[in-house]
């Protein structure tokens, strides 16, 4: 395995503990201990495997990498920070590091599966056209969603970009002044799904992501609820 050895200044700042400056003070005013002595020099490497780092006495474990799912709700925006909205960034209370995001964007009023991580790898090849990740949506439709739609999707729909859409699946669960509908698309354009159906002269009116590649949104997890990924989700998306 890696030795990975990280600068004491950095370890903190990346966990959050302060800003870089914030935790060359602590550093230095003896509030930093490694392996339970007291080090005062920020420049020290720290083997992130093997040592142990406190802060006034607290533990600060160093995490490489996080994953949260998150159960979106409306009212929030798919942003790292803003200073007037809340962020889904906001709901996360447990994270350390500081780089975390979200992978792709759900509009403000979408509901459901967010993943929030610092893995720039992993969001790339989720989000990466060449990769055909599917993403599942449910959504309420006003107005009949019929058998047309579904060979529509199929094709692909002229939403105003150079390209048709790629064949989407389109299945009806209730088609009704008020469709019901679940749809699966591998591209991820703005709006896309509220575009794809105004493409048919349909307004989607409720909109929830059920699933992002083999990523499923836990259904114990309640609108603005969120938890790590297990080892497994994490291996799978891998
Ligand atoms: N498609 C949309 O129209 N909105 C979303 O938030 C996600 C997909």
């Amino acid at each position: 395995m890696d030795v990975i050895m990280i600068r004491l200044d950095k370890y903190l700042a990346d966990m959050s503990v302060g800003t870089r400056t914030e935790v060359k003070k602590l550093i230095r005013q003896g509030k930093v201990a490694v392996d339970g002595l007291i080090v005062k020099n920020p420049d020290v490497k720290i083997d992130i495997d093997t040592q142990s780092v406190t802060c006034n006495g607290i533990a600060v474990t160093y995490e490489t990498y996080e994953y949260y799912m998150l159960n979106k709700p409306a009212g929030v925006i798919s942003a790292t920070s803003d200073s007037k909205q809340k962020t889904v960034l906001d709901l996360i209370d447990s994270k350390k590091r500081k780089d975390l995001f979200p992978v792709g964007r759900l509009d403000k009023d979408t509901e459901g599966l967010l993943l929030i991580t610092n893995d720039g790898e992993l969001a790339h090849r989720l989000l990466s056209p060449k990769k055909h990740v599917d993403k599942l949506y449910y959504a309420r439709v006003e107005g009949i969603v019929d058998t047309e739609d579904i060979d529509a999707f199929a094709k692909g729909l002229d939403i105003g970009e150079d390209e048709c859409t790629k064949p989407a699946k389109l299945v009806v669960l209730k088609s009704d002044a008020i469709s019901e509908i679940e749809l699966t698309i591998q591209e991820g354009k703005f709006h896309q799904v509220k575009r794809m159906f105004e493409a048919v002269g349909k307004k989607v009116i409720y909109l929830k992501r059920l699933e992002m590649g083999t990523l499923k949104l836990d259904e114990d997890l309640g609108l603005g609820e969120y938890r790590p990924l297990t080892q497994k989700e994490i291996e799978k998306l891998c």
